[in-house]
C-alpha cells in the first residue's frame, strides 16, 4: 500500500481523484494529514506551482506527497486564464465571477476552443532513499459553451464541453467527467508509475 500527503485544500480534487484511486493507494489530503495551510501560487507556470507546493508539504512532513496545478487555457484568449485560472477575475477566487470574466471576453466569437491541463508533481522515495521528483501531464481538449449549462462539479465546469460529449463537466456524474477529465489522465499516469515501483 502506497502512503501519499495530496497538497490540496480542495474538496473537489480530493474526491474526483480517491474515486480513481484503487485499494492499493491510500491518498491524505492536507486536512487529514492535521495540515492547514493555504499553499501561494505565485508562479508563471502549473509546473512551478505543483513544485512549490510539494515541495511546501514535503519539507513539513518528510513524506512521499504530491501536488497538482491545473489550468483552464482558451486559444481565442491567447492562453488564458492559464495559470491564473483561480484569480482570473480577481482575489476572491470566485468561480461565477471567473465564468462571467470568460464569457465576456468571448462574446459572441465563434472562435471557443480550449484546453484543462494538470501538472502533478510528486514528491517520492522508497524508505530510507533520498526523495526524487516526478512530473505528469494530463490535457482535456473541448470548448467553452455560450452559457452555463449543469451543476455540478467546481470551477469553469459549467462552461467546459469536453471533445467528444455534448455536455459540459457540470452536466456529468463525477464518473462521467472522469471518463475526460485531465485530472484523470494526469493521476492514471501517477499511479502507473507507483504501481511500477
Ligand atoms: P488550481 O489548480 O486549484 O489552482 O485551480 C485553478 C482554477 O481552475 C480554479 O479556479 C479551479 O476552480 C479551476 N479548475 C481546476 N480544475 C478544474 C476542473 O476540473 N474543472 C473546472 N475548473 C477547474
Amino acid at each position: 500500500m502506497h502512503t501519499l500527503i495530496f497538497a490540496t485544500n480542495n474538496q473537489h480534487k480530493v474526491a474526483e481523484i480517491q474515486s480513481l484511486v484503487g485499494q492499493d493507494f491510500n491518498i491524505i489530503p492536507l486536512k487529514e494529514a492535521g495540515i492547514d495551510i493555504d499553499i501561494p501560487e505565485p508562479h508563471d507556470s502549473l509546473q512551478e506551482n505543483a513544485t512549490e507546493k510539494a515541495n511546501t508539504i514535503f519539507q513539513l512532513t518528510q513524506q512521499n506527497c504530491f501536488s497538482e496545478d491545473t489550468g483552464l487555457e482558451i486559444d481565442f484568449l491567447k492562453g488564458a486564464p492559464g495559470v491564473k485560472s483561480a484569480r482570473y477575475a480577481g482575489e476572491g477566487r470566485d468561480f461565477q465571477a471567473n465564468i462571467d470574466k470568460v464569457l465576456m471576453h468571448l462574446g459572441n466569437s465563434e472562435s471557443r476552443a480550449a484546453q484543462f491541463r494538470t501538472v502533478i508533481c510528486l514528491v517520492w522515495g522508497k524508505e530510507n532513499e533520498t526523495k526524487q521528483t516526478y512530473y505528469f501531464e494530463g490535457i482535456c481538449k473541448g470548448h467553452i459553451a455560450f452559457a452555463m449549462q449543469g451543476e455540478k462539479g467546481f470551477g469553469y465546469d459549467p462552461i467546459f464541453i469536453p471533445d467528444g460529449s455534448t455536455k459540459s463537466f457540470a452536466q456529468m456524474s463525477m464518473e462521467e467527467k472522469n471518463v475526460y477529465s485531465h485530472r484523470q489522465k494526469a493521476v492514471t499516469q501517477l499511479f502507473e508509475f507507483l504501481r511500477s515501483q
